[in-house]
């Protein structure tokens, strides 16, 4: 029979905890990846409550010293996690007290595990927003050298799946940095909200002991102290915004999934993906699969998935505390770990993306990507634009008919359409003409996107 005297809380109990119960509500099979963080908050707590003379100095060296052994031996692999200890704490807190005695008992002073909980995940997810932003910087930097080498590879944009007019590759991979960039935006506003330290709410409504919340939040580089003690140890809307911004960046790797896979295939054959980041087929041999972003379009939908659990986890407690929360663990650190694998498969493999420029253009060639230009060829004629759309019309049957691309059709042929049409007409129907005309910031000129290389480059310079 399980013996409740091992429990930090037993005092009050007659009757040992019920087997099943214990493993069922025990969160350390999950929650020891905070070990770090949660002895990081122990540290700066024993700091304040001896620079607040709760404690003695040589208490406090004691706290030190043995929670650095306890981190030694949790680092080396030499730890033994309890789950009738059931959480990180507990199981740090007992371990420290083995080693140093009474003293150790002393450390959960003017604390709970309701504040320590919310104060180490927020320590944890500052720490995955700075290794997740420093992964989407190095993104970025990959996308920008591949856009560089491709400010006048032509290739079809498309409208509906559809061949719509000419766009230079590298002008399509700014519109997947600008996509990023808003999500490294959000990433840094998001972590303003998560760097607030919780410590100090205690259990619910604070503590009676002369606490200096601003000393430790210094010590932890916390920008602020949360206000208001019930709502500090209860909401988790900082993870629940944190998942919100990594189902939007995860949406994105997905859209560009998607691209790279349909571009990859035979039928497009516009890019080549380095054998490093297919795998074959274990029947057909002559298959390269892309396995990777076939696997980050996959991911995507765990991480919506948490984004859901943690919203729902939420949306019925009652203020303040209750052991719902810690059900938000796990969806959190499975978001991280799929977010951090994505975007880091992605800044390896984005670089090496080998372009077939020569199928690419061939694309831009057939299905007409330069009727548009044809039309606006005519309105600076005089020809109402309306009017202009009807004649390229008939002309795109015309080459419908014959097997021709517009800038194929003779002079002739256009002009029985429109006496508008004249000579010149030739190079407005090049794929290079048509881009070149394109020439606004924001446009697909190569001598625009090479400019807004050059702004993306200077934006990202030093701003991680
Ligand atoms: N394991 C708990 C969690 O993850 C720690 C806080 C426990 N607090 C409590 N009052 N039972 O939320």
């Amino acid at each position: 029979m399980a013996d409740n005297s091992k429990k930090m809380w037993g005092g009050r109990y007659t009757e040992a905890t019920d087997a099943f119960v214990e493993a069922f509500t025990a969160s350390v099979e999950f929650d020891h990846i905070l070990a770090a963080y949660d002895i990081a908050g122990s540290i700066a707590h024993a700091t304040m409550l001896e620079k607040s003379a709760i404690i003695s100095s040589e208490e406090l060296e004691q706290i030190k010293s043995g929670l650095a052994e306890v981190l030694a031996d949790i680092e080396s692999g030499n730890f033994s996690w309890s789950v009738a200890l059931e959480d990180v704490h507990m199981n740090i807190e007992r371990a420290l007290t083995e080693r140093i005695g009474e003293t150790g008992k002393k450390l959960h002073t003017g604390r709970s595990r309701n504040d320590q909980i919310a104060t180490d995940i927020r320590l944890y997810l500052r720490d995955q927003i700075d290794r997740i932003s420093s992964t989407i910087r190095k993104l970025q930097s990959g996308i920008l050298d591949l856009a560089a080498d491709h400010t006048e590879t032509i290739m079809p944009g498309l409208t509906h799946l559809q061949v719509a007019q000419p766009v230079v590759f590298g002008h399509h991979l700014m519109a997947w940095f600008e996509m990023i960039e808003r999500d490294h935006q959000r990433l840094a506003d998001c972590r303003k909200r998560v760097n607030i330290m919780p410590l100090g709410a205690a259990a619910l409504a604070g503590t009676g002991f002369p606490i200096d919340r601003q000393l430790t939040a210094e010590l932890l580089g916390f920008d602020d102290i949360a206000e208001n003690s019930l709502d500090a140890v209860s909401d988790r809307d900082f993870a629940i915004e944190f998942a919100s911004v990594a189902s939007l960046l995860m949406m994105h790797l997905s859209r560009w999934s998607e691209e790279l896979i349909l571009w990859a295939s035979p039928q497009f054959d516009y890019i080549e993906l380095p054998d490093r980041f297919c795998t074959g087929s274990s029947i057909m041999p002559q298959k390269k699969n892309p396995d990777v972003p076939e696997l980050i379009r996959g991911k995507t939908g765990r991480v919506f998935g948490s984004l859901t659990a943690l919203l729902t986890l939420m949306k019925g407690q009652p203020l303040a505390y209750n052991k719902d929360n810690q059900e938000d663990k796990e969806p959190l650190f499975d978001t991280v770990d799929t977010l951090l694998g994505s975007l880091t498969a992605f800044a390896d493999l984005i670089p090496a993306i080998a372009a077939n420029r020569d199928n690419m253009r061939n694309a831009a060639l057939r299905g007409y990507a330069t009727a548009t230009d044809l039309a606006d060829y005519l309105v600076m004629k005089g020809l109402p634009f309306r009017d202009a759309h009807e004649v390229v019309g008939r002309l795109v049957a015309d080459g419908i008919s014959a097997g021709k691309d517009l800038s194929e059709l003779s002079l002739e042929t256009m002009q029985a359409q429109s006496n508008l049409i004249e000579g010149d007409i030739f190079t407005v129907l090049t794929l290079e003409g048509s881009v070149n005309a394109r020439n606004h910031p924001g446009g697909t000129a190569p001598s625009q996107v090479t400019r807004a290389i050059q702004r993306a480059r200077e934006a990202i310079a030093g701003n991680n």
